[in-house]
């Protein structure tokens, strides 16, 4: 089997410890910001080597407006000239840039340079790389269920047609295949409000090592590591299904 077969079809990576990062430098948490996205490079063009289908970046969650204005105002920045700086790289490496959240809450300039590169790379067929920004797994939830309450109340379904499939289909990005990895940086040990529904068998992946000194060769050991489990679903392993 070739490499790029037994890749993991989507991973998803909690990009967190660029504060922390900066703060051992003695320099303002912007400068962490302005490393991660450097890493965010690094990552994504391993990715593609890789085989990956779809990588999830998570850069901006709904709690992040809690930060001090100077700081969302800096990220939101980093946001626009990012996508400005990287569309060519993302179309010449073939890289589809997709995005899931509260979009429309972004800033304008953010929200319609997205847009723009989101239309510019949508052939992009060697990686979907998809944002997670102004993005909460609740957010997300509550934003399904009022579209499936619309639909409910128009007529266009019944209540008793509300399953599983109809709510992964009322999502941000209905397509997304559920998350296979998450690799959470920075050393916390929790979601964070992170694709809570595409991970439910999702496996985690948690490293203390701050973003901006993530890199591809550690997105390979992760992958390794990732390839190593025994992914049961509930279900049992092969050799223990005899049952009496
Ligand atoms: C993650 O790094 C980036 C965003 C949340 C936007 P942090 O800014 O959370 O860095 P730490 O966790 O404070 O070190
Ligand atoms: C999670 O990091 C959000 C992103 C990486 C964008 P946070 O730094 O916001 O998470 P908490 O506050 O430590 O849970
Ligand atoms: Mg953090």
């Amino acid at each position: 089997m070739s490499y790029s077969e037994q890749a993991p079809r989507h991973v998803g990576i909690i990009m967190d410890g660029n504060g922390r990062w900066a703060e051992r430098r003695s320099q303002p948490r912007v400068f962490g910001h302005r490393a991660g996205a450097k890493a965010v490079r690094s990552v994504t063009e391993e990715a593609t080597r890789m085989g990956i289908g779809q990588l999830t970046l998570f850069a901006f969650s709904t709690e992040n407006w809690k930060r001090p204005p100077e700081e969302v105002k800096a990220l939101m920045l980093l946001f626009g000239r990012y996508l400005r700086g990287e569309e060519e790289r993302l179309l010449n490496n073939g890289i589809r840039l997709r995005a899931v959240g509260r979009l429309h809450e972004l800033p304008k300039d953010v929200h319609n340079e997205l847009e723009r590169v989101m239309t510019s790379t949508q052939n992009g067929s060697a990686l979907t790389l998809c944002l997670a920004i102004n993005y909460g797994g609740h957010t997300e939830i509550a934003d399904a269920c009022k579209k499936l309450a619309e639909r409910a109340t128009s007529g266009a379904i019944r209540a008793e047609d509300i399953d599983e499939q109809a709510i992964q289909d009322a999502l941000y990005q209905p397509d997304m295949p559920p998350l296979d990895l998450v690799i959470r940086t920075g050393g916390e040990m929790r979601l964070s409000n992170f694709l809570l529904w595409q991970a439910a068998y999702a496996e985690l992946y948690l490293t203390p090592t701050y973003w901006p000194d993530f890199d591809g060769e550690q997105l390979r050991v992760a992958i390794a590591d990732f390839h190593a489990r025994n992914r049961r679903f509930g279900g049992l392993n092969e050799p223990q299904r005899k049952v009496g």
